[in-house]
């Protein structure tokens, strides 16, 4: 995939140094600088990675300009539309859709899994009730490795691959047991007759006292909002992943890592912003005077779920959902509902104005995930968990292409020091 060379002249004695330029399958080529400093002494600095391949991948692709987003080069739209997550998971993690043998079969090893250890609950039951679900799902996750020894080891191919099952099975478990934690309601277990999101519903809205029955358009709905999520190249939290998992850590703490990435407010927390300013809107009369304040450059103001740093189009997992939304209501029977009517309104002003036109802000995926939860019975605060369940399938299939891959070193950042120069320590009694 080497190319060509790019040089960079450097320092004073203005050395001529030659780069290997890498052309992936799609999007722009890369410069290797691995040798820079061995050959000139200097860094690079890029804070926040604008410029920065992290890693080599063959899992997702985002062109940001074009509004694209594939897995495994299938189109998020298609596979949104016709496949399902569990077959996403498979693609995700093996690269390729499955055929009909290899499907049931991950299927039924994924169910077999859905069972966490008993010995759990009394994790859970150490938490306040009032703790945030993200809270329980950091803790709970990475307990699973004080559980779970017989998939700690990394470099055994069977161990890794029981290790990404597991974590993806067991992960609807724990977020559904943080909610029921914080209701002060029984723990429901798994129902493996029931597809993968569907047990997922069920283990959070079943009470074992009535029979539970699982609306096929709520399921079908949470299982596109997942495979939406599934994954979506290096982000935050995948960073997150593959950086703790670099050094070797056991899989269930690094997916953990990611979680706790994931909780912050500007990665996985938006879609409840989003309801928050659609509440605060209030009335469609109220709009003009927020889009003012959204323009307004001494108003932190801003429109939530509008915008994004990779996207400079419509998030094409926005127009997925804006669909999604609509099946969802109409079940609901809550066409008339005025938070989506605010929204529909709100999208259709945003979408004419100059100010969003010049600027390229366009709804994002969490425009619509809220409405679609707070429709469900969702509460607020389980929205970032219900992103962590559907991003593991991401994070494990990430973490064992690192793993995998045998160029894998432990990643290790410089810096640029600002810090003090070498000074000599002061006895306490004798500092000012
Ligand atoms: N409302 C109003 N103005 C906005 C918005 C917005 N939502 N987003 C960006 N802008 C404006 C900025 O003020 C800036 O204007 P200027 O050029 O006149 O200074 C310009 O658009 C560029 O904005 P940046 O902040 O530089 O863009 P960046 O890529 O850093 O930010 C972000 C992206 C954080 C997503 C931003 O658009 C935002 O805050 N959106 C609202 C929060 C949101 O919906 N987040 C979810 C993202 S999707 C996800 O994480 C799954």
């Amino acid at each position: 995939m080497n190319t060509k060379n790019a040089s960079l002249t450097v320092g004073k004695s203005k050395k001529n140094l030659e780069f290997p330029v890498y052309k992936g399958s799609e999007g722009p080529e890369v410069i290797d600088i691995t040798s820079l400093y061995k050959e000139s002494g200097f860094f690079t600095y890029d804070p926040g990675f604008m410029s920065t391949a992290s890693c080599e991948s063959s899992i997702t692709y985002v062109d940001g300009e074009k509004g694209v987003l594939r897995y495994r080069g299938y189109d998020i739209a298609q596979l949104a539309r016709k496949s399902n997550f569990m077959e996403v998971c498979y693609l995700l993690l093996h690269g390729e859709l499955p055929a009909k043998k290899e499907f049931n079969l991950f299927v039924s090893e994924i169910k077999n899994r859905s069972l966490v250890h008993e010995q759990l609950q009394f994790l859970y039951r150490g938490f306040p009730r009032f703790s945030h679900p993200m809270a329980i799902m950091c803790g709970a996750f990475a307990s699973l490795s004080a559980f779970y020894h017989d998939s700690l080891n990394i470099n055994d191919e069977e161990q890794r691959r029981i290790a990404a099952l597991r974590m993806i099975a067991k992960t609807p478990t724990l977020a559904a047991m943080a909610y029921k934690y914080s209701r002060g309601k029984p723990f429901i277990y798994p129902k493996n007759e029931l597809d993968y999101t569907a047990n997922f519903l069920h283990m959070l809205f079943a009470v074992p006292s009535e029979e539970y029955k699982v609306n096929k358009v709520l399921a079908k709905a949470m299982d596109t909002i997942f495979i939406l999520h599934a994954d979506h190249e290096q982000n935050a939290s995948t960073s997150t992943v593959r950086l703790a998992g670099s050094s070797g850590a056991n899989p269930f703490a690094c997916i953990s890592a990611g979680i706790a990435s994931l909780w912050g407010p500007a990665h996985g927390g938006a879609n409840e912003a989003v309801i928050h300013m659609l509440e605060e809107i209030g009335d469609i009369k109220n709009i003009p005077k927020f889009i003012k304040r959204a323009k307004d450059k001494d108003d932190p103001f801003r429109l939530m779920g509008f915008g994004h740093r990779v996207y400079k189009n419509y998030d094409p997992r926005a127009s997925v959902l804006k669909d999604t939304c609509h099946e969802v209501l109409t079940e609901l029977d809550m066409q008339n509902n005025s938070l989506l009517k605010i929204a529909m309104k709100l999208e259709d002003i945003a979408l004419t104005d100059k100010y969003f036109i010049k600027r390229k802000l366009y709804p994002n995926v969490d425009f619509y995930s809220g409405i679609i939860y707070k429709a469900m019975g969702i509460p607020s605060n389980l929205y970032t968990v219900l992103f962590a369940i559907a991003r593991t399938a991401g994070w494990v299939a990430q973490w064992k292409e690192m793993i995998e891959d045998p160029k894998q070193k432990i990643g290790r950042p410089r810096q640029l020091y600002t810090g003090h120069k070498p000074r000599n320590y002061v006895p306490v009694g004798k500092r000012k």
